[in-house]
């Protein structure tokens, strides 16, 4: 895809990102009360974006709706023209909370001393494919794949956004011990919302009553995110979107990927899975029906 450029195993939009500050970014000075929110893309990002912002903002209690998202929790890595963050006036706000897709080895050295907090949000690596390959039809900017098929051969090469989900996972979970880290699943948002609220609430130290709590939850339902123009990012500039508009929220479930991965596909995936996830102890939810099972 000539949009992407690979900087160590990492692959980076070049309308976004440079190399040099990239670089520059092994050197940030963190401070004790930031929180980097970590994801492989399409694993919940603004999902998880949106719940923190509401958490300290105690769901939004001053009517600082506006301030949400990649205005309250801005992208490390991004260095766009087109996407202007505010650091000056940033700097006044805390905690400082940070989003970023970065790689464990791209990460500023300083936050493996336990420096400050991670979120890392994982999520079922085939609704991952599934949800980055609806991603790649609307962003204008990215080589539109042929067919599902071939976004799963770019996928599982790591010739997509951010590289290869296994090295992603793998690096940060292997890592694990050198940071102050909260390892969350999609999946189990899904399942119970509000014991993953009251989890972050907890790993941050913040406390919220019982009616901010229902509050951050409603707030953060599929349902109402769907109706957000801000977290569908509507507000991002149009000429990066099909239709001039961005459509972030989509379906919302687990096991979209049945739709699109035929049964040989997924036997593929399975046994790529099998030997590159070796050793990593994480259980995913790969259908709906499995809660129940
Ligand atoms: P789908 O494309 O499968 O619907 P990211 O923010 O990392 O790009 O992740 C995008 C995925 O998270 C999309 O998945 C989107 O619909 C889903 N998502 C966003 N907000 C959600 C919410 N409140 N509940 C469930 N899923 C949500």
């Amino acid at each position: 895809d000539p949009n992407l450029f690979r900087y160590k195993e990492f692959c980076f939009h070049s309308m976004l990102h440079t190399k040099e500050h990239i670089e520059t970014l092994q050197d940030f000075k963190i401070k004790h009360d930031d929180v980097f929110l970590v994801t492989y893309p399409k694993s919940g990002t603004i999902w998880t974006q949106h719940i923190l912002s509401l958490i300290c903002s105690e769901g939004y209690r001053n009517g600082t709706e506006e301030t949400t998202t990649d205005t309250r929790i801005p992208w490390l890595e991004t260095k766009s023209p087109d996407i202007h963050v505010d650091w000056t006036k940033y700097a006044e706000i805390s905690p400082r909370l940070f989003t970023t897709h970065l790689s464990y080895s791209l990460i500023p050295q300083e936050l493996k001393t336990k420096k400050g907090k991670v979120i890392y949000v994982v999520r079922n690596p085939k609704d991952v494919a599934a949800s980055f390959y609806h991603f790649y039809n609307i962003f204008v900017h990215l080589k539109k794949p042929a067919n599902f098929d071939e976004f799963m051969e770019r996928f599982l090469a790591g010739d997509v956004v951010a590289g290869l989900w296994f090295d992603h996972v793998q690096g940060w979970y292997s890592h694990k011990d050198e940071f102050n880290v909260l390892f969350l699943k999609y999946e189990d948002m899904i399942m119970d919302l509000c014991s993953i609220v009251q989890k972050i609430c907890k790993f941050l130290g913040r406390e919220l009553d019982e009616t901010t709590l229902n509050t951050v939850v409603e707030k953060a339902s599929f349902k109402n995110m769907k109706m957000d123009t801000r977290a569908n990012g509507e507000h991002l500039p149009g000429q990066f979107f099909n239709e001039n508009k961005a459509r972030f929220m989509r379906k919302g479930t687990i096991g979209d990927w049945k739709n699109l991965m035929t049964v040989a596909q997924s036997e593929q995936f399975d046994a790529i899975f099998k030997e590159k996830m070796k050793g990593l102890p994480i259980i995913f939810t790969w259908d709906i029906s499995e809660q129940y099972s």
